[in-house]
């Protein structure tokens, strides 16, 4: 099957005009190499034009849309994307490289996210506050104003949906920059968002490099928050760039987040888990449960079961729908092709998957590894690898578990198996991390659910109701009448 680009092309001011500059990106299939087509490589001149094009949005149509009316729009848009979950699903597999079921179910969690955005538009209000007599104080919930988004390409859909959608249901105006990697269906979502009936200007999209109209965005006076989800250290090149211009910005950067498991663990249920959190999207995850800690009564059961399940997953093309798909890009697998050396060099390797038959030579394929009986201090149990590479490391009790949980310079998600309720409530108390998870992990995704980092996982919350307070600011007016 062939895919092209939906648009070479910039989306400003509801219109899709080309770029200022001459510069274009390729667009690569991650499965085979092959290019498919080209992107806009976008300027700091067309940010600046985007950025101008979302304030006169906030001047004009959108900023005096009351918030049912935006909440109706976002779920006019949310049914429009549920009726075209096929087609964003096989660009993003095409750009991704990931699996067809993972990225059909990325299509559907920004569906889900705009019925849930559109439904929370109008649901957001502030309070009367008791003050001195003869004052009335109430708070009011306002927009920003030109909200900035800076996207990575491992989940596109979904990250646009809890960045982009909550801030446009508060009523900012945005502006997307996605990633080179992955621009395809966030044009594509563009495109139904303004054939849905999206005003003008509301979202401005423009596609380019991070160092060029990322790196302009962050700088533009015009711009009055910052969502940036990827890398640690671009993450705060942004925070600081932000700091020039006094802006706030959410930070969803990384992670090397443990799932626990006691011996008295329904082991049978956490299997699944166990290993999914670690290989979906071939570990290009923040939330990747990229640690696995083992209590020793069921270290060496429980290993060898996780043995068993690595070496039956297999890796393919995406459109293949195998467990695994190929890593983003030659440079990617890399960076993740070394940490597989280290491990193998030392002989921590347990147990690997296996590529499929007949792949495409010049796909990003690496297989799936397990490490066992890693220490808690190895590079291998403390960098985010950001591909198929899980940690196995054993522990006697429940305060050494929180020692080497807490013990990375992260802190995005925890999982924590177990039958005893007091550790459980326990765990989640001490566990340093933004979501905790009892015997589950990732509970499917929850768009409903607060999402984010402490420590060098990053700062602020997106997903859920969180989300909405970040992307809004509150005014308190004070008024004395006697
Ligand atoms: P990155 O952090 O460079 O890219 C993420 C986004 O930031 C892209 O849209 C990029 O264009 C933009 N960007 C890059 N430099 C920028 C700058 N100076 N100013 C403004 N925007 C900029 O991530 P990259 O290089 O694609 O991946 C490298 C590593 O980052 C991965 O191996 C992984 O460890 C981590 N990462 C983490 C993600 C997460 O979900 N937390 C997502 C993607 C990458
Ligand atoms: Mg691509």
């Amino acid at each position: 099957m062939r895919i092209s680009v939906p648009e070479q092309a910039l989306l400003i001011g509801g219109r899709w005009v080309p770029s200022s500059g001459g510069d274009v990106l390729p667009v690569e299939d991650p499965s085979t190499g092959e290019i498919l087509g080209e992107l806009v490589s976008g300027t700091s001149d067309d940010v600046d034009a985007a950025v101008r094009a979302a304030q006169t949005a906030l001047d004009s149509d959108w900023g005096q849309m009351a918030a049912a009316e935006r909440g109706r729009v976002l779920s006019r848009i949310g049914q429009a994307v549920l009726q075209r979950a096929g087609m964003l699903a096989d660009l993003e597999a095409h750009d991704v490289g990931k699996p067809l079921k993972q990225a059909r179910a990325d299509a559907l969690a920004l569906a889900r996210y705009l019925e849930f955005y559109g439904g929370a538009a109008d649901k957001i209000h502030g309070e009367t506050i008791p003050f001195q007599h003869g004052y009335t104080v109430y708070t009011l919930r306002e927009p920003h104003g030109v909200t900035g988004h800076i996207v990575p390409w491992n989940y596109p859909m979904q990250i646009i949906g809890r960045s982009v959608v909550a801030a446009l249901a508060m009523g900012n105006a945005t502006v997307l920059k996605p990633a080179e990697q992955a621009s395809m269906t966030a044009l594509a979502f563009a495109r139904i968002a303004t054939d849905a009936g999206l005003p003008a200007g509301a979202l401005n999209v423009v596609t380019g490099r991070g160092d060029v109209a990322g790196a302009a965005l962050t700088r533009h006076p015009g711009v009055k928050h910052l969502s940036f989800t990827g890398s640690t250290a671009v993450g705060m090149t942004i925070q600081r760039s932000a700091a020039a211009n006094a802006v706030p910005v959410t930070l969803e950067l990384g992670g090397k987040s443990p799932q626990i498991v006691f011996d008295d663990a329904d082991t049978e249920k956490a299997l699944p888990f166990l290993v999914n959190a670690g290989i979906q999207n071939a570990g290009q995850t923040c939330s990747a449960g990229s640690r696995i800690l083992i209590q020793r009564g069921v270290y060496s059961s429980v290993l060898a079961r996780l043995i068993e399940r690595y070496r039956a997953l297999r890796v393919g093309p995406a459109m293949s729908d195998f467990d695994l798909g190929p890593l983003i890009s030659a440079r990617q697998k890399a960076v993740v092709s070394d940490y597989l050396d280290l491990g193998r060099a030392e002989g921590l390797i347990a147990a690997e998957g296996e590529l499929a038959a007949g792949i495409p030579d010049g796909g990003h394929y690496v297989r799936p590894t397990l490490f066992a009986d890693v220490a808690p201090g190895h590079r291998l149990a403390q960098e985010e690898i950001f591909g198929p590479a899980v940690v196995v490391i054993p522990f006697d009790t429940e305060d050494e578990a929180i020692a080497i949980a807490n013990g990375t310079a992260y802190g995005l998600v925890a999982g924590v198996w177990t039958a005893d309720g007091g550790r459980q409530m326990r765990m989640a108390r001490r566990l340093r991390a933004g979501q905790v998870f009892l015997n589950n992990y990732g509970a499917a995704g929850g768009v409903e659910l607060p999402f984010g980092g402490v420590g060098r996982s990053g700062h602020g919350r997106e997903k859920g109701f969180e989300a909405l307070y970040g992307f809004s600011t509150l005014k308190t007016v004070a008024a004395h009448h006697g």
